[in-house]
């Protein structure tokens, strides 16, 4: 398949949307490999990857639910949302969580190793669309709480840049949108 239609097959599938089958490993390790040749300014190489899969996924939705748990004051508790989050990968194979490391000495700017892990990320959803996988990149939830990367072992300099949910569908990819095309964002001198 050319690359072109790659991009433009990718879509957003809502992981409820998934079937609960289990991506094969193989395809797994190729969405990691591909991130890692991202281009990076200075080699930092800034991604990492936390990885959840068929046998451990639940973990995730215990820990990200169980974090809104404790921290959500009791005024704003919505048992609804707990639930939304606690089993959102229910029907998942695999959940990545995917960190922006800033090493503590790095001479490069914050922006640009932010670009270089979204630039990652999206290698990973590339290589998941070419295998018929789909894949939901969401910022919700507790993500951003400092108690989440702390959980998985991250620092305070560390970002969090989304959570990867993965699954297997059986419905036909959804036509995709965009609000305007490609050319009318582009200024040519
Ligand atoms: C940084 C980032 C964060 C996102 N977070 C969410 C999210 O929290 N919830 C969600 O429904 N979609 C999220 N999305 C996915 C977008 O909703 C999706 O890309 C958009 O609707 C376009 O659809 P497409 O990906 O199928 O082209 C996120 C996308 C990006 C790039």
């Amino acid at each position: 398949m050319e690359i072109l239609d790659i991009i433009k097959r990718r879509r957003t599938i809502d992981p409820d949307d998934f079937n609960g089958k289990a991506v094969a490993e193989e395809v797994i390790q190729a969405m990691l490999e591909a991130a890692n040749w991202a281009p990076t300014h200075g080699f930092t190489e800034p991604w990492r990857f936390v990885v959840y899969g068929p046998e451990n996924v639940q973990d995730f939705g215990d820990f990200h639910g169980g974090l809104y748990h404790t921290l959500t004051p009791e005024t704003q508790f919505l048992q609804k949302k707990y639930e939304k989050i606690k089993y959102r990968a229910k029907n998942c194979s695999h959940v990545i969580v995917c960190i922006n490391k800033r090493g503590d000495k790095s001479n490069i700017p914050e922006l640009e190793e932010i670009a270089a892990t979204s630039a990652a990320i999206q290698n990973m959803l590339l290589i998941a669309t070419a295998h018929q996988v789909g894949t939901f990149w969401s910022t919700g939830g507790m993500c951003y709480h400092p108690e989440f990367k702390a959980g998985l072992g991250f620092g305070e300099q560390d970002q969090v840049l989304g959570i990867i949910y993965i699954g297997q569908y059986d419905m036909a990819t959804p036509e995709g949108k965009r609000n305007s095309d490609w050319n009318k964002k582009v200024i040519r001198k």
